[in-house]
């Protein structure tokens, strides 16, 4: 054999092993044998069937390779594969209607936004809602949190009803914009339950959530409320017993700056600020 012809077959060989490495690799990545990556999540167990067992911590090993990249993907695969028990809300899974709001790793946010936590040896810890009263595992009872939010009356008032009836309620650009930033709060109440004064004064206090839902509506140049709204909150707890400890700012899962809000609130009840006339008439066209 000539040395052309013995170059030509030891490179054929090569190339051929390479091409077998590859097939072998496509043809175990198609029979799902790569190698698992397990993870542990520690999650928060209770049942009130059960009133006498402390609540617990309950573990599962979750395959992160037949897993979606959430928390709430891992909660999904959990309930559906291993434990149909286990108990927590979720609707929209795009961070949208708040409700699969839970602390998870510390920190109080939305298991359908929260990437699970890669790093090796690390396990994910889960836990309803800090200082709320838990109805089941990881769902909190947000009874209490509703009533408040009911009371802050969150809706638009004006002084003429059957006058607003007849013509549109005309806003300028500049006072839309004084919503910004407010109207996007989904009610999820993570910031509230991340507060310590809210821990302890909750039957009192109204939190950074309600509160800066008031904020919207005080704000709002269409609403003629803003003294009444105002004056409900004239005693030592409804916004004062916020102590701009900004907890709340920092666990927003929307970025939201309820923090800012109360600051705002509480200038105009110290009458360091007042709203301004709106730019717009109702009913000018
Ligand atoms: S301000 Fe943020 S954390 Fe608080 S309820 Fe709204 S969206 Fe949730
Ligand atoms: S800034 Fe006010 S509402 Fe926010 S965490 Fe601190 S005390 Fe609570
Ligand atoms: S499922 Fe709706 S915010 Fe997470």
């Amino acid at each position: 054999m000539s040395k052309e012809m013995r170059l030509l077959k030891l490179c054929k060989g090569t190339f051929g092993q390479i091409r077998g490495l590859h097939l072998t690799a496509a043809v175990n990545a198609a029979a799902g044998e790569k190698a698992p990556r397990m993870k542990t999540f520690a999650i928060y167990r209770w049942n009130p069937d059960e009133p006498d067992k402390k609540p617990t911590m309950q573990e599962y090993q979750v395959d992160l390779n037949a897993c979606g990249p959430m928390v709430l993907d891992a909660l999904i695969k959990i309930k559906n594969e291993m434990d149909p028990t286990l108990t927590f809300r979720r609707s929209c899974r795009e961070g949208i209607c708040g409700s699969c709001a839970m602390n998870i790793g510390g920190v109080n946010t939305l298991a359908c936004i929260s990437k699970i936590d890669t790093r090796e040896g690390k396990n994910v810890k889960i836990y309803p809602l800090p200082h709320m009263y838990v109805v089941k595992d990881l769902v909190p009872d947000m009874n209490n949190f509703y009533k408040q939010y009911k009371s802050i009356q969150p809706w638009l008032q004006r002084k003429d009803d059957a006058h607003n009836q007849k013509s549109e309620l005309l806003q300028s650009v500049a006072d839309r914009e004084k919503l910004d930033g407010l109207y996007e709060c989904i009610l999820c109440a993570c910031c509230s339950t991340s507060c310590p004064s809210y821990w302890w004064n909750g039957d009192k206090y109204l939190g950074p959530a309600v509160l800066m839902q008031a904020y919207r509506w005080i704000i709002d140049s269409r609403d003629e409320a803003t003294e009444k709204r105002l004056d409900k909150m004239r005693d030592p707890f409804s916004a004062f017993r916020c102590h701009t400890i900004m907890n709340c700012t920092r666990t927003c899962p929307k970025s939201l700056n309820p923090g800012r809000a109360i600051a705002e609130i509480k200038k105009m009840l110290g009458g360091a600020a007042k709203k301004e006339e709106p730019h717009l008439k109702a009913g000018a066209v």
